[in-house]
């Protein structure tokens, strides 16, 4: 079995995700990392140079490649659920677990950091409430479970979760 984390930028996915692994004796992959690898680019070059489509594309090719994966915490990227397909292939290798955080919780811990080519706009707060409040319906709706980070620190998600998983 492998975990999947799922949600917006800035919500933990990687923190979470490194630690959850490290306890669990578990290996840890990101996807856009694979992606800036086998691109051999960052994915701020990718949007730019290729746009965001060709980006969503190769998400997609990651996703058909971890079929055989198992006990890998996989940490995705933020727009990775918004396609069915990847859902469907993420759910047949392990649950899906959403790191929720509210727009402002998101904004603050996003405010300093520059690598993510959705925020490089003039009003980043706004278009943070605006992503967010599309996706929302979609996170909630395919995640096999939540933990709402915004009080909690990489400890408190990852004992969250690991609790999770001991009471299914
Ligand atoms: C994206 C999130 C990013 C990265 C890309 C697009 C998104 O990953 O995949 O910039 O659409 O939300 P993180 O969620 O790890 O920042």
């Amino acid at each position: 079995m492998n975990i999947i984390l799922i949600g917006f930028m800035g919500s933990g996915k990687s923190a979470v995700g490194h630690q959850l692994a490290r306890e669990l004796g578990m290996d840890y992959l990101d996807t856009d990392e694979v992606i800036e690898r086998t691109e051999k680019t960052s994915i701020s070059r990718l949007f730019a140079e290729k746009g965001e489509p060709y980006f969503r594309d190769l998400e997609t090719e990651v996703v058909r490649t971890l079929e055989d994966y198992d006990n890998f915490v996989i940490s995705t990227g933020g727009g990775m659920v918004l396609r069915g397909e990847n859902v469907r292939l993420l759910k047949e290798i392990g649950p899906l677990v959403l790191l929720w955080a509210d727009a402002g919780v998101i904004h603050e811990r996003v405010r300093k950091q520059t690598h993510r080519p959705l925020l490089k706009v003039k009003d980043p707060r706004a278009e943070i409430s605006k992503i967010l409040g599309k996706r929302a319906p979609v996170y909630k709706k395919v995640a096999d479970h939540v933990v709402n980070t915004d009080k909690l620190d990489v400890d408190g998600c990852v004992k969250e979760i690991k609790e999770w998983l001991r009471s299914r």
